[in-house]
């Protein structure tokens, strides 16, 4: 019998997750780790970390622990497929024998490429994207030190990595591989301390995204769905503090473990099409993954209300809101205008037509310094993206499915319309077109947006 015909996950995995060690101090445990791995020559993985000094402290700690060190810095934000192979080339000419990925997602990801090409002798990373690639599960050991509130990719066995040579380029892939899963995560809530709150913002937004997707998701895996609601609800309760005063080691370690175990939630639970349309933004714009789910998830959320709604109104409940009075379409609609609030109290900017330009991005990168500065995709552009989108691993997992007309909408709103959903609410019960001069306070941009700009 086709069971696919009428259920649409019938058999679930439990990805297995790499040791983890969490807390304060955690750091400095990288290097005695790495001595009782047998390790003798580790390549750190970074994006330089530029002026917190960690890059040297952490180089100091392996070194002290007997184990020798070369750095590859220069992994860009959505990590390129050249940075995973000269990660690789430099892996391979100083005779190392491990991986330290040290900062974000983009450390993190880039390493996971670097480590496969290492286990199939230099192929390019680009024919390891899509499902179960590998061919050698045997890869090189990996202690990734994590720095941000977001990626979780710490612990997960995905990778997301833009292809900028093939005919394909510039396309975002993912990877699902059980040969990524790292072999040891370490996340110190000391080092996200360090972050700039536009980043705590940015990072802490993914974490919203893990949790939202994994726990409406179409896999529903019931050693994740838990995780992710009360990921949920830690981050509604510590966001806000963890970007207004980093140094608050309280709601920094909270948000450490919120980011964690949203980690833990998708690496099972998967996740969905905020994930694809951040992908394909990438893919166009080269801006950071978590703003782009900043702005992307009321939109995808109101999509998904249909299929989702009760699920929703859980979420509205983990952000506080008291639904016993509500249907279930009124609390899924107060979870998005919860969600909205929180975006706005942190800074994410309205639509992609307010993101000033990535600062990190376009580095020599070619494809992207012949881009327009600012995001106003035209016709073409978002047919592309919406197409960009369909085709992402993510999609499947979406609780709804989506058609080309639907992603494109979704990719309109995101690039032109106001976030907040009430007035475009408003506007379909009344039977009305939705006119974004209307919506109060349409051209008011995050504080840091604003910051930037200055
Ligand atoms: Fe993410």
């Amino acid at each position: 019998m086709d069971i696919t015909r009428v259920l649409e996950v019938p058999v679930k995995e439990f990805f297995r997750q790499p040791r983890g060690l969490i807390g304060p101090g955690s750091w400095e445990m990288a290097g005695p780790e790495a001595k009782t791995m047998g390790l003798h020559h580790v390549l750190i993985v970074t994006s330089g970390l530029r002026g917190t000094g960690i890059v040297d402290e952490v180089e100091r700690n392996f070194e002290d622990a007997g184990v020798a060190v070369s750095i590859y810095d220069k992994v860009e934000s959505n990590p390129k497929d050249y940075n995973c192979m000269d990660a690789y080339q430099m892996f391979t000419d100083d005779d190392c024998d491990g991986f330290v990925s040290l900062g974000g997602g983009s450390s993190h990801d880039c390493t996971k490429g670097a480590r496969v090409v290492a286990a199939h002798d230099g192929r390019n990373v680009n024919e390891f994207q899509g499902l179960f690639k590998s061919e050698n599960l045997e890869n090189p050991p990996h202690i990734a030190i994590n720095t941000t509130v977001g990626t979780g990719s710490e612990t997960t066995p995905f990778a997301v990595i833009n292809d900028m040579s093939s005919d394909k380029a510039p396309h975002k892939w993912v990877a699902v591989d059980r040969a990524m899963t790292t072999t040891l995560a370490i996340n110190d809530p000391l080092l996200m301390m360090t972050m700039p709150q536009q980043y705590v913002a940015y990072t802490g937004f993914d974490t919203v995204a893990h949790a939202m997707e994994a726990y409406v998701g179409r896999i529903q895996h019931l050693s994740g769905t838990p995780l992710a609601l009360e990921a949920l609800r830690m981050v509604s309760d510590n966001l806000r503090e963890a970007t207004s005063n980093p140094h608050n080691f309280e709601a920094m370690s909270a948000m450490t473990w919120a980011q964690y175990i949203a980690a833990q939630a998708f690496s099972c639970s998967l996740l969905g099409i905020l994930h694809s349309l951040s992908h394909a933004v990438c893919a166009y714009y080269d801006i950071h993954h978590g703003l782009n789910n900043g702005i992307g998830i009321a939109r995808v959320m109101e999509f998904n209300q249909p299929a989702a709604g009760a699920r929703m109104a859980d979420i509205a409940r983990a952000f506080g809101v008291e639904t016993r009075n509500m249907t279930t379409p009124q609390a899924s609609d107060a979870a998005i205008d919860a969600i909205v609030r929180l975006a706005k109290d942190v800074g994410i900017p309205d639509n992609f037509g307010d993101v000033v330009e990535y600062p990190k991005d376009r580095r020599g990168t070619g494809w992207y310094e012949r881009r327009p500065a600012d995001i106003a995709s035209d016709d073409a552009e978002l047919d592309a993206m919406a197409a960009h989108l369909i085709e992402d691993a993510c999609t499947p997992g979406n609780p709804r499915d989506i058609s080309h007309a639907q992603a494109r909408e979704i990719l309109r709103d995101c690039v032109y319309d106001p976030m907040d959903r009430s007035a475009k609410r408003l506007a379909r019960m009344r039977g009305e077109q939705f006119n974004p001069q209307n919506v109060p306070g349409t051209d008011t941009t995050g504080a840091f947006v604003a910051a930037t700009r200055a």
